[in-house]
């Protein structure tokens, strides 16, 4: 089995300061870990809503950590800090819109305020980068919908090969290995 490398980049001014304790980023870890089989390295950054901040580590976390997948939380919404999207789209070869979509769709079941999230996806290189909201209940929310298709988005981009673990999530792969 592939070993799959996931960054984890939490984007918050306050949590990254210690004005509260940073729950997102072992929420992303403790679902993704019951999500995939494969052994998994984490590779996690906690920083400020900093635009340029964002960019640097995001290249980082594809072009020398090598991840496949890459999940940001935070800074999706409309405050005047929040540009997490903004930072997403400058660093991808090629969005994709239907993630957002359908995460907004499926959150709309839980809070109204789904709406205010401008979360997204895309493609840099061979990773797959994933924006989720910041609120730690949200993680869970927003990713169980997008899992089942991520395995073959990182098939198509030449990633490593995810195994699902049955009894926590099922995934889809229109073709086999
Ligand atoms: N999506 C889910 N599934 N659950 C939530 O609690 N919170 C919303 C939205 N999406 C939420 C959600 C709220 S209140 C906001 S402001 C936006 O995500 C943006 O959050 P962020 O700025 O922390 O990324």
């Amino acid at each position: 089995m592939d070993i799959i490398n996931i960054g984890i980049l939490t984007l918050s001014d306050r949590a990254s300061s210690g004005i509260y304790e940073d729950k997102a980023t072992c929420e992303v870890e403790r679902v993704l870990s019951s999500y995939i089989k494969n052994q998994i390295i984490f590779h996690k950054e906690l920083i400020a809503d900093d635009y340029d901040e964002i960019v640097k580590k995001l290249i980082f976390l594809s072009d020398e950590k090598k991840c496949d997948f890459i999940v940001t939380s935070g800074g999706t919404g409309p405050a005047l800090r929040d540009v997490t999207p903004e930072a997403t789209e400058a660093v991808c070869d090629k969005m994709m819109p239907g993630f957002g979509e359908l995460m907004r769709q499926e959150s709309l079941k839980f809070v109204p305020t789904a709406i205010l999230s401008r979360q997204s996806a895309g493609i840099r290189g061979k990773s797959f980068i994933l924006n989720l909201p910041g609120n730690p209940k949200a993680i869970k929310e927003c990713l169980e919908p997008v899992f089942p298709a991520i395995p073959y988005c990182i098939d198509l981009i030449g990633g490593a090969y995810i195994e699902n673990n049955e009894d926590n999530i099922k995934i889809f792969r229109p073709k086999k290995k």
